[in-house]
This record gives structure tokens, sequence and C-alpha cells, in this order.
């Protein structure tokens, strides 16, 4: 069989599969998922070793360029990323023109693809050195779009970090640095920041990494594409969960605290409430990251000495789900997200600033999937459709309707 012709023409044939559940739009060779054993690897790494031995600059040279640098490699990295730490000045007005009220996945959204006004020869990347100047530009200037999100929230200067420092560690300082005031960094903090960004950092297809590849497939440039896939990831079913589950939570613990009720209302088909941060396409089983969120969660309260008790409320609705047919019977097991608001909060991330921080987590696996579907000279993504609107009809004039 042609393989190629059979794909490139439907014979009038056209498979339907909302959702695309059982549907493949690329070969990939970036990252590994079982869902059935729970099981996550990034370039053959597992997760677990990753999270424990790398850290997060590591890993997103690992998903990028698919080996593990050598320190030389990730020096000279990372020193490419620091010499693109710097926006344009007129980034600044754009910012101040949006509300304080403005969602942070919305402001980074648009900043992102502002970015390209600034850098218009990041758009037309067809060498793979030209990808290279592009991907380092926004690893650079990404973290000072999340950083000013936040500060602009919360009416602080646009300031820059410290290049002096680690990447993960600049991007703390620059969300916290006070005026006058250096932002002291503390280990348990960058720690635990670091394994949240490189449990983030890639998940093959899922509808923010499929809408990058598509967007990126009408090679409309890498900063457009990664500004749709930060459009797709703010939804509650996908990265915006990590806010939706603090406010469940939160929700709860003021409605009593009463987890019972909330298990009930999750069950009741005519209610619309889900239990957030549960359930998952692939999973069938364990995410493997919300195993090590949950215990860098305790890590993380017990080391900064914070007492949350929505700690123990999202404690008992997982164990109550483990334990309730309705869960056990549909394999639906807490995600990534179920724990890693709670570390947030900790941290003094405020809540709206959840699904950036996640977005700045799965940075390099965007830029690894667009570099693969580039390379790879993939088409356009352009799915098909079974049409069942009106068969053809005589126009009518306004005068006749
Ligand atoms: N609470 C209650 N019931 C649920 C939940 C949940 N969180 N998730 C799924 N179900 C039920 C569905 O109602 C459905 O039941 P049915 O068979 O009786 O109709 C069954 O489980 C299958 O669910 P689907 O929605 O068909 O599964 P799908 O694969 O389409 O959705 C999703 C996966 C979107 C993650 C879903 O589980 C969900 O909405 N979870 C809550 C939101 C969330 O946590 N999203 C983050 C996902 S991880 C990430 O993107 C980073």
């Amino acid at each position: 069989i042609d393989i190629k012709k059979l794909r490139s023409t439907t014979n009038g044939v056209v498979t339907i599969d909302p959702g695309y559940k059982n549907t493949g739009s690329c070969e990939s060779a970036i990252t590994f998922l079982d869902g059935e054993k729970g099981i996550l690897r990034y370039r053959g790494y597992s997760i677990e070793e990753l999270a424990e031995k790398a850290n997060f600059l590591e890993v997103a040279y690992l998903l990028i360029f698919g080996e593990l640098p050598t320190q030389a490699q990730l020096d000279k990295f990372h020193g490419d990323i620091k010499a693109q730490s710097v926006v344009d000045e007129d980034v600044r007005k754009i910012i101040d023109a949006f509300p304080k009220s403005a969602h942070p996945m919305g402001v980074l959204a648009s900043l992102t693809s502002a970015l390209t006004a600034f850098n218009p020869s990041s758009v037309n990347v067809n060498s793979e050195e030209d990808m290279y100047k592009a991907i380092v530009k926004i690893m650079g200037k990404f973290p000072v779009l999340v950083a000013w999100t936040l500060r602009k929230k919360q009416g602080l200067p646009l300031d820059y970090g410290d290049n002096s420092v680690g990447y993960v560690e600049n991007v703390l300082k620059m969300m916290f640095k006070q005026p006058n005031c250096d932002y002291k960094l503390d280990p348990v903090v960058v720690d635990a920041l670091d394994k949240l960004l490189i449990l983030h950092a890639d998940h093959e297809q899922n509808c923010s990494t499929s809408t990058v590849r598509i967007v990126g497939s009408s090679h409309a440039g890498l900063f457009a594409s990664l500004s749709a896939g930060i459009s797709a990831l703010w939804g509650p079913l996908h990265g915006g969960a990590n806010q939706a589950v603090l406010e469940m939570l939160e929700g709860i613990k003021e409605d009593g605290g009463d987890t019972k009720k909330y298990m009930a209302k999750a069950k009741d088909k005519d209610d619309p409430f889900r239990l957030m941060g549960f359930g998952h396409r692939v999973y069938k089983n364990f995410d493997p990251r919300a195993k090590i969120i949950k215990k860098s969660a305790d890590d993380v309260l017990g080391n900064l000495g914070v007492q949350d008790p929505i700690l123990d409320i999202a404690k008992g609705l997982e164990k109550e789900a483990l334990e309730d047919a309705y869960f056990v019977d549909r394999k639906l097991y807490p995600n990534v997200d179920f724990y890693s608001g709670i570390i947030y909060r900790a941290m003094n991330i405020p809540t709206d600033m959840f699904t950036v921080m996640f977005a700045l987590g799965r940075l390099p696996g965007w830029i690894a999937q667009w570099r693969e579907m580039r390379l790879n000279k993939e088409p356009i993504g352009r799915p098909r459709q079974i049409y069942t609107g009106a068969t053809h009809r005589p126009f009518k004039a306004i005068d006749q309707r």
C-alpha cells in the first residue's frame, strides 16, 4: 500500500472522530505516554528521573533538541537566552493599556503575539539556524512577559531580573522583586518551581500543543503559534484546570468542607459541576505527574511552614474518589493540576496566574513540537467534516423572508 497516496486522498471516505479521541495527527519522537500504565517519558527519559535529577533548562534543551545537553551546550543555550532577555520598550505601553482586571492568560497571549511586531525576523524561519534564533528569543523574552503580567496586576514597576542567576531563579526574582529591595531566593521555592515546570514541559498532542502545531503548519511563525497555544491552554478543561481546582477547593472550604456533598454533585449528570483536577483524556490510571506533585506539595508546605486547610480537603476528595464506583468505573484519577495550585499558592502566586505558570513550563514543549513539525515538513493541518446542513435552496429577497 502506498501510505502517502492513501493519506492524500479521501476516496470519498471521511472518518469522524469528535475530540480526536482516536486520531493521530502526526508522528513524534518527543514524548512517550502510556495512559493505561501511567508512564510518561521525555525523549526516552522517565518523568520521575527528570523531575528528580535534571533542571528545567536541561529538560527544555532535551525536549527541543532531542538530547540532554553537555555543560558546554547548556551554558551556550543559557547564554543565548540571556542575550535575548529584554523586550522592546513599547511592550510596556501595551501592558499599560490593559485594565488591571484583565485575566493574565489573555494578557500573555496578546503580548506573545505582539512580540512578532518587534521581531519580524522570527516569522519566516525555514533554516535550523533561523529556528534557533527564534527559539532563544522567545525563551528569553517569555519569562519577562510572565513576570510583567504579574507585576502589572500588583502595581509593581516593570523591572528586569538578574541574569547572573539560573533561568528559574531569574523568573522568581523578576516576579517578586520589590522596589529598592532584592528578592531573597529560597532554595525550597526554586526547587519546587523547577519541578513543576519540568512536569508541565510537554505532554504530546494535547489541546494547546495540537493548536501550536496546527497554527504553525500554516507557517504563521513561532510567536503567533505559541500565542494560539496559550489561548487553548487557558480553558478550564485544559490548563485552566489549575485555577479551577483551587477555586473549587476554596468553595468547598467556605461551604463547610463537606466533600461528600461535592462528590455527589460531580456524579449527578443533571449538575454541570465536575471534580476539577480529575480525569484525563489519555490517563486511565494515575497521572504520574500527579504522584510527584502530591509529594512535592507535602514537602513544600512542610518546608515553608505553611498550613493550608485546602490541602486536607484535596486529600479527602482524592481518597473518596479512589474508593467511589463512579470514579473507579470511569478510571478518573487526579491529574497534574489537582495539587499544583496548592504549591503555587504556598509560593504566593495569585490564583489567576496559575495557568500562566503552566504556560511557562509548557513553553519548551510547544517549541519542540513546532520545531519537529517544521523540520518534518508536515503539510498544513486541515481536518475534513461531514456536512449536515441544508441542501441547495434558492435565495429569498429580504422582503420575502
Ligand atoms: N468529574 C466528574 N465526572 C467526570 C470528570 C470529572 N472531573 N471527568 C470525566 N467525567 C465523566 C464524564 O462525565 C463521563 O461520564 P459518562 O461516561 O457517564 O458520560 C466520563 O467521565 C468520561 O468523561 P469525558 O468528558 O468523556 O472524557 P474526556 O476525555 O472527553 O475529558 C477531561 C477529559 C476534559 C480532562 C475531563 O476528565 C474533565 O473535564 N476533567 C476536569 C477538568 C480537568 O481537570 N482538566 C485538566 C486535564 S489535565 C490538563 O489538561 C493539563
